[in-house]
C-alpha cells in the first residue's frame, strides 16, 4: 500500500498495475521486453510515449468498441504522462492478434503448416507479404516467463463461448482495419497488432491495455516495404534484432543494452509517435 491507498496488483513486463478503489492505475514503465524477457536497460521516455500514443488511438478508434480509459490526468503526480486511470476489467484470457501482413512468428508458423492459428493461407507467401485479407490469429495469455501459444477458433470458443469468440474476432479485425487505414494515410504499414479486451462490471466488452503501439504492433514505413526480407521498422523489432545479434540465448538475464542502441530505440518510439499523431514529442 502506498500513502494514497494504491495497491500494487501486478507488475507486468512493461506496466505496473495498481488498484485504487474500483479503478486501476496502469503505469507504463521504460522497461522493454524482448522474447518475453525484460532487458536490464530502460529506454528513456518509452512509458510516456506508449501512454500518449495509446490515448491518441483510443480517441481515434472510439467508434469501434468502448475502452477502459477514465482519465489520463487524475493520476498520482509522479506518474503524470505515463499513467492512465482506467476501469478494472475482467480480462478475456485471449491475446487478440490481427495480421494484415506475414511477419516474424507468423512466417515461421506459415512455413511449417501453411496456416496461422488454424487460418489457412494461400501458397507462395514470404516474409513481409500482404495477406489477401486481414486475419484473426489469437494466442493464449501466457503467465510471466512463458510464451503465448497460438489458439485456433475452436480453442477460443472453448475458452470464452461462441458469442464472445465471434465478438473478439470482429472487434480485433475492425480495430486493425481502421487503425491500418489511418496509419496508411501517414505512410505507415501496420503489419499486425495485438489487443486485449475485457468485461466491465456491467458485462460490457471494453478495450483494455494499450492500443497500436510499437510494443504491440509491427510498423513499417510504406516506402521501404518489399516482401521477401525482414522489413525496416519503427517498432520493437529493432531492439529484438540487436538482442538476437549478440548471440544471447533468449533466457534471462538479457544483456545490457549499449547507449547507442538505447538512443536508436528511443528515436524509433519518438518517430512513430510523431508520424502517427502528427504531434511533436517534447
Ligand atoms: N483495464 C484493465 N483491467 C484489468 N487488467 C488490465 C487492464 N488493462 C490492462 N490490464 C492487464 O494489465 C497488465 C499490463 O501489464 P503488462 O503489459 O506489463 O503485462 P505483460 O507483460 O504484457 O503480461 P503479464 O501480465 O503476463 O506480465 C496485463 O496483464 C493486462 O492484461
Ligand atoms: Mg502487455
Amino acid at each position: 500500500m502506498t500513502e494514497r491507498g494504491l495497491r500494487l496488483l501486478h507488475s507486468g513486463k512493461v506496466r505496473d498495475v495498481y488498484a485504487e478503489g474500483a479503478d486501476l492505475i496502469l503505469v507504463a514503465s521504460d522497461r522493454v521486453s524482448v522474447y518475453d524477457v525484460i532487458l536490464p536497460t530502460p529506454i528513456p521516455d518509452k512509458g510516456a510515449i506508449l501512454t500518449a500514443l495509446s490515448l491518441w488511438w483510443f480517441e481515434q478508434l472510439a467508434g469501434v468498441v468502448p475502452d477502459h480509459v477514465l482519465s489520463a490526468t487524475d493520476v498520482p503526480s509522479e506518474w503524470l504522462g505515463r499513467a492512465i486511470r482506467c476501469r478494472r476489467l475482467q480480462m478475456v484470457p485471449v491475446e487478440c492478434v490481427a495480421r494484415g501482413y506475414l511477419a516474424g512468428s507468423g512466417t515461421v508458423r506459415y512455413r511449417a503448416s501453411g496456416s496461422i492459428s488454424g487460418v489457412t493461407l494461400p501458397g507462395g507467401l514470404v516474409e513481409g507479404s500482404r495477406l489477401p485479407e486481414p486475419i484473426f490469429t489469437p494466442t493464449t495469455k501466457a503467465p510471466l516467463g512463458e510464451h503465448d501459444e497460438p489458439m485456433t477458433e475452436a480453442d477460443v470458443v472453448a475458452a470464452v463461448g461462441p458469442d464472445l469468440a465471434s465478438r473478439l474476432c470482429e472487434v480485433t479485425l475492425e480495430l486493425y482495419r481502421r487503425g491500418a487505414s489511418l496509419a496508411a494515410e501517414r505512410g505507415i504499414i501496420v503489419a499486425d497488432t495485438k489487443i486485449e479486451l475485457g468485461l466491465d462490471s456491467d458485462g460490457v466488452l471494453r478495450l483494455g491495455d494499450e492500443l497500436l503501439t510499437p510494443d504491440s504492433s509491427r510498423f513499417w514505413p510504406a516506402d521501404t516495404w518489399a516482401p521477401g526480407r525482414t522489413q525496416p521498422n519503427l517498432d520493437k523489432q529493432f531492439v529484438r534484432d540487436w538482442a538476437a545479434s549478440t548471440g544471447w540465448d533468449r533466457k534471462p538475464p538479457a544483456p545490457p543494452v549499449p547507449p547507442e542502441v538505447v538512443e536508436a530505440t528511443r528515436d524509433r518510439y519518438v518517430e512513430i509517435y510523431q508520424r502517427l499523431t502528427g504531434r511533436r514529442w517534447t
